[in-house]
């Protein structure tokens, strides 16, 4: 059995159940999350063939930093509950295999940690209705070296999970969570999520941290071209791993339609959701990604292995698009067009 494919039972095996549930879950009746893997899976390919493939070249940039595999980790919370160095194994993992890691701003770990990783690390962000909490956390983060602004959109409001019995809430303890939240008497409505955003909010970023700004959660196209007038570096064609506004199209679907809507623009595209193979990966960037992201599979490989299972989750996925780039018959990604996909979606 495939190593990737083992991982979620293992980590099964070794967290609370509430905390694994918390990993996995979808929001409401669970339909985005139950959809993403099998969307790119449905996929089907057109290899060329008589194309020399005896050299092969996954690696790529990333708003110009060098990574050896167009796989990069998506940010997440509750790094520590699978691992005790929680982000910073995380990152470390990340590290050896050349990539860049995502970090929730709800992380565990402090930024002046990450940064003394080396690892490069862009900041996911949620504008929290007082802009001081957020401008603060945003100052940390360019002292900790972040390379990015990740700018979440698609939760104004937290997707509704709907469990039962105990739930990851009730293990929570001080340091899982919200480790870079600037010291202060904060009320409960100071940290909800700003519900009143809209594109000028990315200038905004930009200008306060003089870093690229990409904007992840955005399904059509119409919304991609919104951001890429407003000055994002990048979009992250995203459901939120199916947490968010539930029945959302799988993003295997939308990309197609916002990487279009970009095409020769210097704005990137970037997706995740469901994505576990070379396959997967291989249809992502031939129908315009630049890399995709994965979630779930690294909080699993980090529960079970901690650093190096990182490590080797990111160096399989890339053996695994190596191998499915010869067999598509092109060597390196930039030469992948859609015309290598067919679609099976009904529009
Ligand atoms: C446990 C968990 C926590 C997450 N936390 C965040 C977060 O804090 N900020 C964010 O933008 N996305 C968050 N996400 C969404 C991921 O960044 C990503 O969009 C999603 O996991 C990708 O789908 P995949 O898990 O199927 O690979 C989280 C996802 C999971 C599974």
């Amino acid at each position: 059995m495939r190593w990737i494919d083992t991982l979620e039972a293992a980590a099964a095996e070794n967290l609370p159940e509430a905390v694994h549930r918390y990993f996995r879950q979808g929001s409401a009746g669970g339909i985005s999350v139950s959809e993403a893997v099998a969307a790119w899976s449905a996929y089907r390919f057109r290899p060329r063939v008589l194309n020399d493939v005896s050299t092969v070249e996954i690696g790529t940039t990333a708003l110009g930093t060098p990574v050896d595999v167009p796989v990069l980790v998506a940010p997440s919370t509750m790094h520590r509950m699978a691992d005790p160095d929680g982000e910073v194994a995380m990152a470390k993992g990340v590290g050896a295999a050349n990539s860049i890691i995502g970090i929730s701003s709800n992380a565990g770990t402090t930024f002046a940690d990450l940064g003394a990783t080396g690892v490069p690390w862009w900041l996911q962000i949620y504008i929290v209705r007082n802009r001081q909490i957020t401008e603060r956390m945003l100052d940390a983060a360019v002292e900790g070296g972040a390379r990015a602004v990740v700018l979440t959109v698609d939760t104004p409001v937290v997707g509704r999970k709907e469990d039962v019995g105990e739930t990851v809430w009730d293990l929570v303890q001080p340091g899982h969570l919200l480790a870079n939240l600037p010291k202060g008497d904060w009320a409960e409505a100071d940290l909800a999520k700003a519900d009143d955003l809209n594109p000028d909010v990315i200038g905004w970023l930009a200008e306060r941290t003089g870093l690229p700004v990409v904007v992840k959660g955005v399904l059509r196209g119409d919304d991609a071209k919104r951001c890429a007038d407003a000055g994002a570096a990048g979009v992250i064609v995203s459901n939120h791993g199916g947490r968010q506004l539930d029945g959302s199209i799988p993003t295997a679907q939308a990309l197609p339609e916002v990487a279009e809507v970009l095409a020769g623009t210097s704005t990137e595209v970037y997706v995740d959701g469901g994505i576990r193979r070379g396959e997967h990966i291989l249809a992502a960037l031939a129908l315009g990604a630049r890399a995709v992201f994965i979630g779930r599979p690294a909080l699993w490989a980090l529960t079970v292995a901690g650093s190096s299972g990182v490590t080797r989750l990111l160096t399989d996925l890339a053996t695994e698009l190596d191998h499915c780039l010869r067999l598509a018959g092109y060597r390196h990604p930039t030469a992948l067009t859609p015309d290598l996909i067919t679609r099976r979606f009904a529009d």
